[in-house]
């Protein structure tokens, strides 16, 4: 089956208008990485490795890749978000408060191609890269991700920052 980009968004737009929001999206998610080597020919070029598609009150929808190697600081989103990986492989380490200050890492889940994560909007969590491809995927959110105020997580230093485009450039590390 053939992946139309444009479609995609309008699929996950209309799963985002729905009862079922969260369950829809992860099952359009999942039918359009079915085929994850279809993927990537269809799509164009993307000027940067994070690419904003789409997004407006109900829905972000964006499509990340993230090289070899590279780990994204333990973050929050304020909302639910599914990620759907068509390339590689993820290592997605989550976090609970913890007594001593802020927060501890409580649990790991490993992303393969072609399939699809759901997150809980109160979670936190960091992403790994550890294929030795670059991983690429598309990460949609319920809400409208660039206006939500939200955190960074410094693990060793017990401290939550804004999330803006400084904090995460000099918590993200590269391979
Ligand atoms: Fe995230």
């Amino acid at each position: 089956m053939s992946f139309d980009l444009d479609q995609f968004v309008l699929d996950l737009r209309r799963a985002a208008a729905s009862d079922t929001a969260v369950r829809t999206i992860c099952e359009t998610i999942e039918a359009a990485i079915a085929d994850p080597t279809a993927i990537r020919p269809a799509l164009p070029t993307f000027d940067d490795d994070e690419a904003l598609l789409y997004e407006d009150d109900a829905i972000s929808i964006w499509h990340c890749v993230y090289h070899s190697g590279a780990t994204i600081p333990p973050h929050d989103h304020q909302m639910a978000a599914i990620i759907g990986l068509y390339v590689g492989r993820e290592q997605n380490d989550f976090y609970e408060a913890d007594p001593a200050g802020g927060v501890r890492k409580s649990s790991e889940v490993f992303l393969e191609t072609g399939k699809i994560l759901s997150i809980g909007p109160s979670a936190i969590h960091s992403v790994a890269c550890i294929s030795e491809i670059s991983c690429r995927g598309f990460h949609v959110y319920l809400g409208n991700l660039t206006e939500t105020d939200r955190w960074l997580f410094d693990v060793d230093h017990h401290q939550k920052l804004p999330f803006n485009e400084v904090n995460y450039a000099a918590m993200k590390r590269t391979a």
